[in-house]
């Protein structure tokens, strides 16, 4: 079951990745069941073409309600999906070996629905609750890495409520942090409600903006240096997982002040996506090393991204780990394989293959 859209923000991106792993997976191996959940939250099952789920026209896809059906998988141990139908006899589907939940953000990439699978007993693509929910969330995410002595940058945290009631001590603590910051939600992804502040009259903003995704905020202190990530697959048996060979990422347009999410997926031409990224030898490797650790922190299964910066004196920064990255024929996860020797299908077979171990 290929499962995608959702409850979050990232829904559109989410189906665009569905629409690409439909196109590529090996039909003569695998029987797909592509299972859409609308924007509020209604399972269905979706339509099988790859193309109908492209981002088009500047517009990410969404998947339609199709009133009266719902799918859940959630009969314990019989790994049997039910469809039901308004009016009619639940139907059994069939029955489904492993699901790939293709879903970005909240309601998705956070162990929620790792959870529900857990419990409906099915074997599922990436990496389980507690690694999905540190991955999502960017404050607990930073202290799992400083806890393993992972470098990170500094850092604050509003929790929710709190700017409204201790703003004074937070502009202190901001203040340390110097100029730019990044303002971010703490549970939420591709750039949404993210802000760049140059100036600390913008910090109001960019918290009330951030808050729109989530009542607790992180703020960041803007680090100097390239934008790198590094694509990780779980290690087959007792074998430690794998990193790619890095990527970089270039805003080269002006109107985007950081990757934002037009950059990243509406204004493609915006940004140069360099892979393998042009880097030392032994910078490679120490992001490598990074990227394992960083996977294994947060003890991350299947697949991760983990984008970090390369500051000009080779230092290596971690930013943040994606337990679920974007996975679009065209994004940088796949892209980093495919630039390593893995070929987009192969990298789809391989994590099911992974998932089923
Ligand atoms: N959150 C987006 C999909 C990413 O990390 O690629
Ligand atoms: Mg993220």
């Amino acid at each position: 079951m290929i499962l995608f859209g959702g409850r979050s923000g990232e829904h559109g991106i989410s189906v665009a990745t569905a629409g690409g792993i439909m196109g590529a997976i090996d039909r003569g191996k695998y029987d797909v069941v592509p299972v859409g959940i609308t924007p509020d939250g209604q399972w269905v099952v979706a339509d099988d073409e790859p193309a109908r789920w492209a981002i088009a026209d500047g517009k990410v896809p969404q998947v339609p309600a199709a009133p009266g059906e719902v799918v859940l998988p959630l009969r314990a141990g019989s790994r049997e999906v039910r469809v039901v139908e308004a009016g009619k006899v639940p139907a059994v589907l069939g029955e489904v070996d492993v699901v790939f939940p293709v879903l970005h953000g909240p309601y998705g990439e956070d162990g929620t629905v790792q959870g529900l699978l857990e419990l409906a007993d099915v074997r599922y693509v990436g990496s389980g609750v507690l690694a999905s929910a540190v991955g999502m969330d960017k404050h607990f995410m930073k202290m799992v890495f400083a806890g393993h002595g992972l470098p990170i940058g500094p850092y604050a945290v509003i929790k929710p409520g709190e700017w409204d009631t201790r703003r004074d001590e937070i502009l202190d603590e901001v203040a340390g942090l110097g100029l730019p910051l990044f303002v971010k939600p703490a549970r939420a992804g591709s750039s949404l409600g993210v802000s760049r502040v140059d100036s600390p009259d913008g910090l109001d903003a960019a918290v009330r903006a951030a808050q729109e995704h989530d009542p607790k905020v992180i703020v960041e202190a803007g680090i100097t240096g390239r934008e790198i990530e590094c694509a990780v697959l779980g290690g087959r048996g007792d074998a430690r997982p794998r990193a790619s060979l890095p990527g970089e990422i270039e805003v080269t347009a002006p109107g985007h002040d950081f990757y934002d999410f037009e950059a990243k997926y509406l204004a493609e031409a915006d940004v140069v996506l360099s892979c393998p990224a042009e880097l030392p030898e032994h910078v490679i490797k120490e992001i490598q090393d990074i990227a394992v650790r960083t996977f294994e922190a947060v003890g991350a299964e299947g697949l991760s991204r983990v984008d970090v910066f390369v500051t000009p004196d080779e230092r290596v920064v971690v930013n943040e780990i994606n337990t679920m990255p974007g996975f679009t024929p065209f994004s940088m996860y796949p892209r980093m394989w495919d630039a390593s020797g893995l070929a987009y299908p192969e990298l789809i077979d391989e994590l099911i293959q992974l998932a089923l171990e």
